[in-house]
């Protein structure tokens, strides 16, 4: 992070919720481009563990506790540099909770019904007042730290939108405070679909229910071998460039991804052949993709008093942009 130069620098803010397993399809979208363009920004990354208790059934105290120290460890395992990003927990930062709170109180309930995710995810179980207020908090996440831009996935792009008309609607009634930020949103490896269904994208909560889904980053050799050999692809004799299946579609992206190659290359490849070169060369690549993340993963798990360190710096950092805005909004609403 860069105090000197902040005009050059945009600052970008992201996050990802602690439930489910970090895979392939979040280093290859998410934490890998987050860990490349470390120096092109000035930024936040945090961990939603106050999200994660949205669906308390799906979060026991011990697992929630655990999960999000591997999530930390891994968010630096893929690169990630405390010296040159913030990294922190949403739940050590108390303004968040507050600001959401606030945002709560202005936030008409027909927009947070009208978000797809809450629709998707009330359907399965009755409801809590938290899924329903889930974008106020991600809202919160975002506005205190005023980022130019939020890098997210396709599927949060609503939720995103939805921070900007709930920072417009306080702007509006309160007077300019807040930037409304941008979704990042990245065309080029943005969609990784599941192994055992090239119909949904790779999904973490999956990747933890569903053997075969995900390469999951902490997996065995095996079991990534495995889980790539099970794909599903189609009944087709020999890969055609005219014909691609949803699951051969899938394999021929992580290919061309994990080994740097273009589409003509991939297809110069395997063209012609029955799919299991084309497996075989992507469980190569998703194992070595894997192996040097794993290995610093461990070192750092070996280090609890790092990783504390990391925890408590980032959430010392996060704070004192956040208490800032957070005190403003309070002076404005009357509240301080
Ligand atoms: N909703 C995001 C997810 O499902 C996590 C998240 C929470 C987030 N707050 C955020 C992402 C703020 C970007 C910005 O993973």
């Amino acid at each position: 992070m860069s105090d000197a130069v902040p005009a050059a620098r945009p600052r970008v803010l992201s996050g990802i919720a602690a439930t489910g397993k970090l895979h392939i399809g979040n280093y290859i979208g998410a934490l890998s481009v987050w860990a490349k363009e470390q120096d092109r920004y000035e930024n936040f990354f945090f961990i939603a563990d106050l999200h994660a208790l949205t669906i308390p059934e799906n979060v026991p105290p011990d697992y929630l506790r655990e999960h999000v120290r591997e999530i930390v460890a891994l968010y630096l395992a893929c690169g990630l540099d405390p010296d040159r990003s913030v990294l922190f927990l949403q739940s050590r930062v108390p303004a968040h909770p507050t600001l959401a709170w606030i945002f709560d109180c202005l936030t008409p309930v027909s927009w947070l019904e009208r978000m797809t995710q809450y629709k998707a995810k009330s359907e399965q179980a009755s409801p809590s007042a938290g899924l329903l207020t889930y974008p106020a908090l991600q809202a919160a996440d975002i506005l205190l730290y005023q980022p130019k831009y939020v890098p997210v996935g396709d599927d949060q792009r609503q939720h995103v939108e939805l921070s900007r008309d709930i920072a417009g609607r306080f702007n509006h009634l309160y007077g300019d405070l807040f930037v409304i930020p941008e979704p990042l949103i990245r065309q080029s490896g943005a969609r990784i679909m599941g192994l055992d269904d090239p119909a949904i994208k790779m999904s973490k909560s999956l990747a933890e229910k569903r053997d075969g889904h995900a390469i999951a980053l902490l997996d065995p050799p095996d079991t990534v071998r495995r889980t790539v050999m099970r794909a599903v692809t189609d009944s087709n004799p020999a890969l055609r460039r005219d014909n691609l299946s949803p699951g051969v579609e899938n394999l021929l992206v992580l290919y061309e991804i994990l080994s740097g190659s273009t589409r003509e290359q991939a297809l110069h490849q395997f063209e012609g052949n029955g799919y299991g070169p084309l497996k075989t060369a992507v469980a190569d690549l998703a194992v070595d993709t894997v192996a040097p993340i794993q290995s610093r993963y461990n070192d750092i798990r070996a280090d609890d008093t790092y990783l504390d360190k990391v925890l408590a710096e980032g959430a010392e950092k996060a704070a004192a942009v956040a208490d800032h805005t957070l005190h403003r909004v309070m002076q404005r609403v009357g509240l301080a």
